[in-house]
């Protein structure tokens, strides 16, 4: 499975065009419950702060960009991603939206993102982390952009853990998710590295403990819908 940015920076690139279509089918429409309720996270993480500075890292076409607009009324957001055609459809998003002046996009990764230390209140990552080409390397320079006291929300896909449920889960995913994700988007390895990389992202267990020894700490942790969708919270103190 290739892992290097630029490969999969191509790749997004390619599926850009259809990849909000995509992501609603293949979640049956529940990724927009799981940004919602992940929206509702960050919120309560800024609550006392009057003008709360957010950065979605890995923003892709800005569903959860918005999202946490829509959530956080008086929050200011700025979006990074590596893939200048999700970046393009993000920003016609937010554009056909008016909230452009609320929302900023630059192209930045996030091993070594272009903001200054200790800028923003909250950093929220959604299906992003397991893509990430050096994942600590990513997890520590967000470290170095969240404020002291600032605290990072990890929305991500997960294998659930109940027997039953994860052998329909495989059944769906191995099977029936990539012959799909090739008819709409045309791209069979895009959905092949979609199931790879869920399958080989850490399990809660050694997540939290990666969080740990990038230097976050108060971790806390939420399964969402059997597990196959997981919230990860920890803070810069
Ligand atoms: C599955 S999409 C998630 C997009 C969006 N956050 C969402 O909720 O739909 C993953 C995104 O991560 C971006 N990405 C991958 N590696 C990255 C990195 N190292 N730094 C920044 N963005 C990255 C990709 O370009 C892609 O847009």
């Amino acid at each position: 499975m290739a892992t290097d940015k630029e490969h999969i920076t191509l790749m997004f690139n390619d599926i850009a065009p259809t990849y909000d279509k995509l992501n609603h089918i293949l979640s049956l429409n529940v990724d927009k419950s799981w940004r919602r309720k992940a929206g509702r996270h960050v919120k309560k993480a800024v609550t006392d702060l009057e003008k709360p500075l957010i950065l979605d890292v890995a923003c892709g076409t800005a569903d959860s960009t918005v999202q946490l607009a829509k959530s956080i009324e008086n929050a200011d957001i700025r979006a990074i991603d590596i893939s200048d055609g999700m970046l393009e459809i993000g920003k016609e998003k937010v554009a056909k939206l008016g909230l452009q002046d609320r929302i900023s996009f630059s192209n930045s990764c996030a091993e070594s993102i272009d903001f200054q230390d200790n800028t923003f209140d909250s950093v929220f990552v959604a299906f992003g982390v397991r893509n990430f080409s050096d994942r600590e390397q990513g997890l520590k320079d967000i470290l170095r952009v969240l404020k002291p006291s600032g605290t990072l929300l990890v929305l991500e896909l997960s294998e659930p853990q109940n027997v039953i449920i994860r052998w329909f889960y495989n059944l769906y995913f191995r099977n029936i998710l990539p012959i799909i994700g090739k008819r709409v988007s045309g791209n069979a390895e895009a959905y092949r590295y979609l199931q790879k990389t869920v399958e080989k992202f850490p399990m809660p267990k050694e997540f939290i403990a990666m969080l740990q020894s990038c230097g976050y700490q108060e971790i806390k942790h939420k399964a969402l819908t059997f597990g196959l969708c997981r919230i990860y919270q920890a803070k810069k103190i």
